[in-house]
């Protein structure tokens, strides 16, 4: 399986950046998929800054709904048109910042596929659940709530106290959580569960992508603040297995 490696620009960015940047990772090595997922305003002349390239462009959220009176949403649709060809749902960020329930990013999920989108679905526990002993339910709960039954997509793991924090889990509860992920992912989607990417979020750096994306069933990463520096995102994908 290929890696994947995405770059989740978040609230960050200016159209000024994109030249210099989009120039930059068009030197990505070729044994991964690259990936960014700027703000919305920035997505049609990421488009143009990349066209020819083999890198992908997402959005970082869509509406439930393929139009309609939703004032400041965006549709998947929408997205669609301006070259995107993912979208990430169901961020930690959006979860708690906006109230998004696993219901709600299930309907966006098939929204963003009837659109011809391949959703990003995010899970992840929060510091007290992991401590607690529950990150492995809260996940699984998160993984049979949000994702359709014939969801085709990726998933990112992302313990929530990962991002950007500069700690991350240790690799021995990286790659179980990821058996977990996959082995849920194959109890609900059968044999297609088997195909999916399983990203890892939360903090990956030039420093430990290579441990990290070693792990197994690790299939790339999702990568926040790196990911805002072209040099950085282009030393995680070097460092991703494959090459
Ligand atoms: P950081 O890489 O900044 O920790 O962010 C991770 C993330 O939330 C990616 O979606």
């Amino acid at each position: 399986m290929r890696q994947i490696i995405a770059g989740n620009w978040k609230m960050f960015g200016r159209l000024a950046e994109i030249p210099a940047y989009a120039e930059a990772i068009r030197s990505a090595p070729a044994h991964v998929d690259l990936l960014i997922c700027p703000p919305f305003t920035l997505l049609d002349r990421f488009a143009t800054a990349l066209k020819g390239s083999p890198i992908a462009l997402g959005g970082q959220n869509c509406h439930a709904a393929a139009q309609g009176a939703h004032t400041g949403d965006i549709a998947a649709p929408m997205l669609a048109e301006t070259g995107a060809t993912y979208v990430i749902l169901g961020h930690s960020e959006r979860r708690e910042n906006h109230g998004e329930t696993n219901a709600e990013i299930y309907a966006k999920a098939e929204t963003a596929m009837a659109a011809g989108l391949i959703p990003i679905i995010c899970v992840g526990e929060t510091e007290m659940q992991r401590d607690a002993g529950e990150a492995e339910h809260v996940v699984r709960s998160q993984l049979s709530h949000s994702l359709p039954p014939r969801f085709a997509g990726i998933v990112a793991y992302e313990p929530v106290w990962a991002i950007g924090t500069g700690r991350t889990p240790t690799e021995s509860e990286v790659a179980a959580m990821h058996a977990t992920i996959r082995a849920a992912l194959v109890a609900q989607l059968g044999a297609g569960g088997s195909a999916i990417n399983i990203l890892y979020g939360g903090s990956v750096k030039p420093g430990n992508a290579a441990a990290l994306l070693a792990l197994p069933e690790v299939g790339g990463a999702l990568v926040g603040g790196a990911s805002l520096k072209a040099a950085d995102l282009l030393a995680i994908a070097v460092a991703a297995p494959g090459g």
